[in-house]
Order: C-alpha cells, then sequence, then structure tokens
C-alpha cells in the first residue's frame, strides 16, 4: 500500500478542550466562550457514505446542548434518515420540513425538542421515501436557516447532517453553511473522497472547514497499517476539530438512541466528540505533537497523487 509513513503521535487538546471528564459537570471550568454572530451554520459532511456523518451530528448536537448552546440538528438525508434514531427521537417525528414547505405547518411545530436535553431540537428535510416540493429546489435549507435566524428564539447553532455523495441532496445541505465539519476515516477511499469534497465546499465559499478523523484504531497506526491523524491532516491540508477512536460503545449508543457524549462514565470515542465540540465552539483546532517521528523516503507519487483538488 503507498501509505505515507505513519508516526506515533500524541495529539493535544489546545486550550478549549475538555478534560478526561463529563461536560456534565465541566470539571470545575468554564464552558468555551462563543463569540460571532448566530446561528452559526455549520455541515457535517464526507462524500464517502457510512464514515460517521449522523453519529458525528448527534454527538456534537448533544453536547452543544449540554453546553447551554441551542443547537438545531437538521437531518438533510431526505431519503434514508437515521439522526432521529441516534438521538431517541423516532417516534416524536409527525412534521417535516417538507410540511413547513407546503404549507401544512409553522416551522416550529415541524421542530422536535429533546425531553432530557432542553437546548436541542431536530428538524427533518422529509419523510423517509417523501420528495421536497419541488419549488425550492437547493434552496430548501437556506430558506429554514433564514426562518430560524428570523425566529423569536434563534439557536445558537445549525448543524446539518449531510446525506452522502455530492448530488442534489449535498448542494441542498451544504447550501446555507459558512462552516464544513469534515468526517473522514482514515483510509484511501475516505480520503479522496474527503479531498473532493473540500474543493466543492470551497468552491461554494464555504472557507471555514475541519476534519474529524473518526473510527482511529491506535495499534493499527502504531502498527503502520493505518495513517495517523497527522498523516490524513497533512494530505488534506485543513485543520484538525477531533480525533475519534474505534469504539463499540458507538454501536450500543446507537441501538439505544442516546448520543455517546452523555455516556457515564465517558468512553473514548464520547470523550473526543465532547472535545471536538469545545473546539468548535471557540473555533480552535488541534496541534498534533510529534512524540516520535520514523522518517522514512517518500515514495514517488505516492498517496497525493489520488488527489484531484
Ligand atoms: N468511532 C466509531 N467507532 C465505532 N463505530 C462507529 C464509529 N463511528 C461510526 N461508527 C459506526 O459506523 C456506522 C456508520 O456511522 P454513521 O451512520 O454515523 O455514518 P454516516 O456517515 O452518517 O453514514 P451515511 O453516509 O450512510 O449517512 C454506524 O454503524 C456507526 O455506529
Ligand atoms: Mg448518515
Amino acid at each position: 500500500m503507498a501509505f505515507p509513513p505513519p508516526r506515533l503521535l500524541s495529539l493535544q487538546p489546545t486550550s478549549c478542550a475538555p478534560r478526561a471528564v463529563s461536560a456534565r459537570h465541566h470539571g470545575g471550568r468554564t464552558a468555551p466562550e462563543l463569540s460571532g454572530p448566530t446561528p452559526r451554520v455549520v455541515v457535517v459532511t464526507s462524500g464517502k457514505g457510512g464514515v460517521g456523518k449522523t453519529t458525528t451530528t448527534a454527538n456534537l448536537a448533544a453536547s452543544l446542548a449540554r453546553l447551554s448552546l441551542p443547537v438545531v440538528a437538521v437531518d438533510a438525508d431526505a431519503g434514508l434518515r437515521n439522526l432521529d434514531l441516534l438521538l431517541g427521537l423516532e417516534n416524536r417525528v409527525h412534521l417535516t420540513a417538507a410540511d413547513v414547505l407546503a404549507g401544512d405547518c409553522r416551522l416550529d411545530q415541524a421542530l422536535v425538542r429533546h425531553r432530557a436535553l432542553q437546548d436541542l431540537q431536530l428538524l427533518c428535510l422529509s419523510k423517509p421515501r417523501s420528495k421536497l416540493p419541488l419549488a425550492f429546489g437547493s434552496k430548501t435549507l437556506t430558506w429554514v436557516a433564514d426562518a430560524l435566524r428570523r425566529s423569536a428564539n434563534p439557536p445558537a447553532f445549525i448543524l446539518i447532517d449531510c446525506p452522502a455523495g455530492v448530488d442534489a441532496g449535498f448542494v441542498t445541505a451544504i447550501a446555507p453553511a459558512e462552516e464544513a465539519v469534515l468526517v473522514t476515516t482514515p483510509d484511501i477511499t475516505a480520503l479522496r473522497d474527503a479531498d473532493r469534497v473540500a474543493g466543492l465546499l470551497e468552491c461554494d465559499g464555504i472557507k471555514d472547514i475541519k476534519i474529524i478523523v473518526n473510527r482511529v484504531r491506535p495499534d493499527l497506526v502504531k502498527g503502520e497499517d493505518m495513517m495517523s491523524a497527522l498523516d490524513v491532516q497533512e494530505m488534506l491540508g485543513l485543520p484538525l476539530l477531533g480525533v475519534v477512536p474505534e469504539d463499540a460503545e458507538v454501536i450500543r449508543s446507537t441501538n439505544r438512541g442516546v448520543p455517546l457524549v452523555l455516556n457515564d462514565p465517558p468512553t473514548p470515542a464520547g470523550l473526543a466528540l465532547e472535545q471536538a465540540t469545545w473546539r468548535l465552539v471557540e473555533r480552535d483546532a488541534m496541534t498534533a505533537v510529534m512524540v516520535e517521528e520514523q522518517e522514512r523516503p517518500k515514495k514517488k507519487g505516492g498517496f497525493l497523487s489520488f488527489f484531484s483538488r
């Protein structure tokens, strides 16, 4: 395989990241400070499917709400939504943005408030297998974001869970966003798609793009069988928002409909996602500190030759 030389890394959280404690207690620390205009509209995207966009969206949203930062999590996957499942809200979604656009209900009626996390609301774009009113086209979510911005209680964040791929659903999902969280796994196919998506986001005027490297296996990185987070960061040339390890608790939390960041005691992936949330709020990024590096001559061409941005 044409991997660049893997490194043994210590990824050091910067000032805003919480220590290894649940943010429920905030570890005696003040919560991260939100600055600048709100709502901040952030799309969680990837290109490749199944890399962890919905898991990331659900956990960032739950973490923000626990920090008392009001958030609307939008499931923009019109065909195959599942953010409602991860948030345990599947039985409470009766109205969607499509119903609002069709004039059948008000926007506030389509927002589903989480019972345990009062600052978290979910908005689904449409019911599974139903179509959006064509008249709105790719402007659907722009309209939704504007309506939320003008509402009596605008949220601090609008987090958009983007569908996989780069077709119409992607275009609709990124339309209102000013920032992006690009989720990738440390493998060559996900990275090539992430690179392509980063290019498309930049073309759309979204310059604030940060990456989350998901499903990292430190044992494989150490054995040089998996790219490290720093390798991924260098290849994509984008700042790191977080590095999330492979964690069996992700599947358990998905099946229970309780976001991982609410686990007590916290699990490795839950902590990483919580730390990513703090960085997101403070517009911070991770600093990667190399504690040991095994320099090997880079192969000609190598991994970067796959990229066409
Ligand atoms: N850190 C992790 N550790 C273990 N499993 C994970 C992790 N992150 C995600 N998964 C699992 O990977 C699968 C895909 O995750 P998820 O649905 O969040 O991806 P997605 O990018 O939203 O997929 P799609 O493109 O289909 O919308 C799920 O089964 C999820 O439980
Ligand atoms: Mg998804």
